[in-house]
C-alpha cells in the first residue's frame, strides 16, 4: 500500500458516507468532462477511489483507468464494477505512469493535495504531461486555500456517517510548509479510531506555474463543474490545461 493512500486505506469503508451531499456534483463533474471530451475517449483518473465518477463514466462508455495507492478503496471500486470495465493500477501517482495515453486525465476532490511536497506535485504533473493525448485535457477539481491558510488555531467540526456513527474532524495548518493535517476520529459504539491526513495546498496561480513547467497551460477555471466564474470569494476551483505546445488562439 502506497504512503500517501494510508488516509483513504483506513477510511474505505466509510468513504461513501463521508460525501453524502456529492451525488449533484458527481453528475456535474461528469457532465463537464463528457463536454470536453466525448465517450468513447480514453479516460485516467488519478486517486480513482471508489469509482464515484469512474463508475458513470464507464456506464457512459468511456474507457477508463484509474490509478490509486490504496487496496481496499479499489476494492470498493471493484465491487461496483464486478465486470472490470474499468481498468486499474495500484500505485503512486506521483510517480507511476501507465505508458499510454488519454483524451482526459483528472484528479478531482483536492487528491492532487495529496501529494505533499512541491516536488511531488511537480512530478506527478509531468507524468500528467507525458500521459495526455494530442488536444488531450487535464482537468483538476480543489479547494482555494486562502480561508484555511489563515487559521490560527485548529478548526473542529462534525461529519454525520449514518444513523449510528458520526466523525469528528479538526483541521490544522501549517503555514510555512502550505500544509494542512487533518485528524478523523470516527464514533459509531466501537473504540475510536484516529487517521491523520496530510495535504499539501497550492494557491491557483502557484497551481499554473507548476503546471507550466510542465508543459501545459492554464485554459479554463471555473468556481464548480457547472462553469460558474471562479472569483474571490469561490471556495474551490476547476481548472482545465491543454497541452502548452498546442497553441492558444486566445493569445
Ligand atoms: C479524496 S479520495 C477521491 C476518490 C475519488 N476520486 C472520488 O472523487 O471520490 C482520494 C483518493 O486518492 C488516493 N490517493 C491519494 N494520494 C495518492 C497517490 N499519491 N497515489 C495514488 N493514490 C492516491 C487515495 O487512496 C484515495 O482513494
Amino acid at each position: 500500500m502506497i504512503a500517501h493512500a494510508l488516509y483513504s486505506e483506513k477510511l474505505a469503508s466509510v468513504y461513501d458516507q463521508m460525501y453524502p451531499f456529492i451525488e449533484v456534483d458527481t453528475q456535474q463533474a461528469v457532465g463537464l468532462l463528457t463536454e470536453l471530451a466525448p465517450p468513447p475517449a480514453r479516460v485516467l483518473e488519478l486517486g480513482v477511489g471508489t469509482g464515484r465518477i469512474a463508475v458513470p463514466l464507464a456506464d457512459l462508455g468511456y474507457q477508463v483507468h484509474g490509478v490509486d495507492g490504496s487496496p481496499s478503496m479499489l476494492a470498493r471500486l471493484k465491487e461496483k464494477d464486478p465486470d472490470g470495465r474499468i481498468t486499474v493500477d495500484l500505485a503512486d501517482f506521483t510517480e507511476f505512469g501507465t505508458g499510454r495515453q488519454y483524451e482526459i486525465v483528472v484528479v478531482v476532490l483536492n487528491t492532487l493535495f495529496s501529494a505533499v511536497s512541491r516536488e511531488q506535485q511537480l512530478s506527478c504533473l509531468r507524468n500528467v504531461r507525458a500521459q495526455l493525448a494530442p488536444g488531450g485535457r487535464f482537468v483538476v477539481e480543489v479547494f482555494e486555500p486562502t480561508p484555511f491558510h489563515g487559521l490560527d488555531q485548529p478548526s473542529f467540526s462534525i461529519r454525520h456517517l449514518g444513523a449510528h456513527a458520526v466523525m469528528l474532524d479538526v483541521l490544522s495548518v501549517d503555514r510555512s510548509r502550505q500544509l494542512m493535517v487533518g485528524t478523523h476520529t470516527i464514533l459509531d459504539g466501537g473504540v475510536p479510531e484516529t487517521t491523520q491526513h496530510v495535504m499539501r495546498y497550492a494557491f491557483p496561480g502557484e497551481l499554473d506555474l507548476l503546471v507550466e513547467i510542465c508543459g501545459m497551460r492554464l485554459e479554463h477555471r471555473w468556481a464548480d463543474f457547472t462553469k460558474q466564474p471562479f472569483t474571490n470569494t469561490s471556495q474551490r476551483h476547476v481548472s482545465v490545461y491543454a497541452a502548452a505546445d498546442e497553441g492558444d488562439p486566445a493569445r
